[in-house]
């Protein structure tokens, strides 16, 4: 329980805003109470106000509106898109406020470092949301690691399996499909597992490598004939993997996840979503709890149109919106792998693996110690963690919370907003993601980006000097 409630002003009620930050606030109102809201697109803005009868003086256009009237509301939590994170960011801590800033932290590297000089200046919490710390999993590996059950650490190895039709979605038809308008991938999406490694490893980076492309999402992979949009008569729309009216409308994926659930009730509807939807419907009107999936408006789906629960809108997004692309015919320059090697100054050799090609989402992660083995999987059906000790009996293993029925990440959403508040309460958290420690993952992931456009091998010590250097001149520039 928080010391008192505090309020909010939220910047951007898009996906983040709304499904996160706006619904836990709804479900935690003694704690964090959302008082205004900016946003241009008013249907958004409008339900948020609804949401939380926020009266029309505090309802803004953007965060520039927003920000020009003194501070009215303790916090600012920042969800606008990836290059609209600095300029609010910054002016919020001018006015007073403490902010929660989605990530990345900003899409340049200089404006990374500026935004962690103004919180230092103005003497602000600025807490970025790398969501991943406050997981059951990640916290159990960062003990095993920290206890020293493995012994000395030797190697690392961590993937992110991004799903095959995720990568579609975001990075092929959707906000972050092109480096240059959003940020790189490696930012945008591994910015998470590289603040993991960095917190979990505890010691600094010394060199950076990376290699990875944009292979398999390009025009000349286009199947033969195939139309620019799904719909528009295409001859494999039964077979290729990115057919969109199987995302969007049948929410195909999104059942196979269900059916492999921890949940009885939901592993069950979802297979049956995938045979027979019309038994799952038949039931809801029984049982009304099976509206939730059977009248499923959450992500990915209320990202393409602002009425997901109608089936005539979404049909619209994918006649004429990005969304109903074909995926060979897209405006996409993000890679679909990357992988980057990392020696760290304690001898620890690390490589990590982002790809958007898996059959499944999640997280893999391996461990070697001298005393043992760390096997990990964080899945959006499963998590489970495997330690086998050179000496030992047999495998310790241990099941870990379903991520489904925790909410977004596996709860480290919710327990994000948690530690944001206990940092408000003055309550001094280790583990949180303020924003000097974020800094260190982005500079991680700008090195990794330099390495693979140049072909270099980037050195940390003097990379981040620079970066330093490149951040102070853009703070005198913005007179911080
Ligand atoms: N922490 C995580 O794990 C996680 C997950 C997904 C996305 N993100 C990040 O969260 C951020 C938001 O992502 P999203 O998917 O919610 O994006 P979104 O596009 O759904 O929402 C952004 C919102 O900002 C609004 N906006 C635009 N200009 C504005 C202005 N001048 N003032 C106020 N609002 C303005 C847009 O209209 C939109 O509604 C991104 O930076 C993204 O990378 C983080």
């Amino acid at each position: 329980m928080s010391k008192k409630t505090y309020t909010a002003l939220l910047i951007g009620a898009g996906n983040r805003g709304n499904e996160i930050y706006s619904t836990w606030s709804l479900n935690h109102p003694d704690q964090l109470k959302i008082t205004a809201v900016a946003e241009p697109i008013e249907t958004r803005r409008r339900l948020i106000a609804e949401r939380h009868a926020i009266p029309s003086k505090y309802q803004y256009t953007s965060w520039e509106e927003a920000l020009s009237h003194p501070q009215v509301a303790d916090v600012a939590i920042i969800c606008t898109q990836d290059q609209q994170h600095t300029a609010p960011a910054i002016k919020a801590m001018q006015q007073g406020y403490n902010v929660l800033l989605e990530k990345p932290m900003a899409h340049r590297l200089a404006d990374c470092v500026t935004l962690v000089q103004a919180a230092e200046k103005y003497d602000r919490l600025l807490q970025i949301a790398h969501v991943l710390r406050y997981t059951d999993f990640f916290q159990r590996v960062f003990e095993t690691v920290a206890t020293g059950e493995l012994g000395e650490i030797i190697t690392v190895s961590h993937r992110e399996n991004v799903s095959a039709w995720h990568m579609a979605h975001s990075y092929v038809r959707g906000n972050w499909r092109n480096a240059e308008e959003s940020s790189p991938m490696i930012l945008a999406k591994s910015c998470h597992d590289l603040d993991i490694l960095y917190w979990m490893l505890a010691s600094p980076v010394q060199t950076v490598s990376s290699v990875g492309n944009l292979k398999h999402f390009r025009h000349q992979n286009a199947p033969e004939g195939a139309p620019q949009r799904c719909l528009d008569g295409c001859r494999v729309a039964d077979s290729c993997p990115f057919y969109a009216p199987a995302l969007y409308l049948d929410l195909e994926p999104i059942y196979r996840g269900l059916a492999n659930a921890q949940n009885k009730t939901m592993r069950l509807a979802g297979k049956m979503m995938q045979r027979n939807p019309a038994v799952v419907r038949s039931a809801a009107k029984i049982y009304p709890g099976l509206h939730q999936i059977t009248e499923y408006t959450g992500w990915p789906r209320s990202v393409i149109c602002d009425d997901p629960a109608n089936p005539e809108s979404v049909l619209e997004a994918l006649r004429s919106g990005p969304y109903g692309r074909c995926v060979y015919h897209c405006d996409n320059t993000a890679v679909d792998h990357q992988i980057v090697l990392m020696e760290l100054f304690n001898g620890i050799s690390i490589s990590f693996t982002m790809h958007g090609h898996s059959f499944e989402e999640g997280r893999t992660i391996r461990i070697d110690g001298s005393k043992g083995t760390l096997l990990g999987k964080f899945g959006w059906d499963r998590s489970f963690i495997d330690i086998h000790t050179h000496r030992g009996a047999g495998c310790q293993h241990t099941e870990l919370p379903n991520n489904i029925e925790q909410g977004g990440h596996g709860g480290g959403d919710a327990r994000l907003i948690e530690h944001f508040i206990q940092a408000l309460d003055g309550v001094q958290d280790p583990d949180l993601t303020d924003a000097r420690s974020s800094l260190e993952s982005h500079l991680l992931a700008f090195a990794a980006e330099q390495a693979r456009t140049t072909g270099s091998v980037v050195s940390m010590s003097a990379f981040s000097s620079t970066a330093e250097k490149l951040g102070r001149e853009n703070s005198e520039s913005l007179q911080i």
